[in-house]
């Protein structure tokens, strides 16, 4: 979906995704000490604003401006303030060695452009700092719930992990997602990494 997609996407009041940060966010980032962080595709804001309630100097990234201003006025709503930067990422990269936590959550491209996304995302964390991916992983359109139904646009931990020159890997793994739905509990399937730059 292009910018103009997901601007009409997250153009009503309410929020698309949860206001609370993804679980595995939230899982992974909690022993982390506060730094400067920036969330690619961040989307509403909802990665972003729970690390900055966490003391992080945070910055959301993200293609339609209409989910930026959700985002804000989400950190609004937590007393907060978080950065916006409204940027195609497959033109725009982050400042090189600059963040001390690079998140990237369901971010889906093609091959090439997740390559040159992953790449850029790599080159901006700071030495000592981390690596969080999570996306639906590509087994989940057979296996698992929910997602786009286009394995193309899917990664794997593997392919993440092979993107990551110089990173200590601490994570790497299909990791179950539980979702509750009318029909009961389904179980998503996620690729999940974290890879800590060396220092
Ligand atoms: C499934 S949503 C995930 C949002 C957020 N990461 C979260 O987990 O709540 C995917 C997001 O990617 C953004 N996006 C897709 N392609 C993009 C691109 N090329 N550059 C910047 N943002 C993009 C969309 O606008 C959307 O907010």
């Amino acid at each position: 979906m292009d910018a103009e997609g997901w601007n009409e996407r997250y153009a009503g009041k309410e929020f698309v995704w949860s206001v609370e940060p993804n679980r595995f966010v939230a899982e992974l980032t909690a022993e982390l000490p506060p730094g400067r962080a920036i969330d690619l595709a961040g989307g509403e804001g909802r990665n972003g604003v729970w690390l900055a309630t966490r003391g992080w100097d945070a910055t959301v990234v993200d293609f339609s401006r209409a989910g930026l201003d959700k985002a804000t006025r989400l950190a609004e709503a937590e007393s907060v303030t978080v950065t916006t930067v409204c940027a195609d990422l497959t033109r725009w990269s982050p400042a090189p060695d600059a963040y001390d936590l690079v998140l990237h959550v369901y971010l889906h491209l093609p091959a090439e452009q997740r390559a040159q996304v992953y790449a850029a995302g790599a080159a901006a964390v700071a030495p000592g700092g981390h690596f969080v991916l999570i996306g639906h992983d590509r087994s989940n359109v057979e296996y698992g719930y929910g997602g786009p139904p286009y394995p193309e646009i899917l990664a794997t931990p593997d392919e993440v992990v092979g993107a990551l020159d110089g990173f200590e890997i601490s994570r790497s793994e299909v990791a179950e997602r539980p979702v509750q739905t009318d029909d009961g509990e389904r179980i998503a399937l996620d690729t999940l990494v974290m890879a800590r730059r060396w220092g």
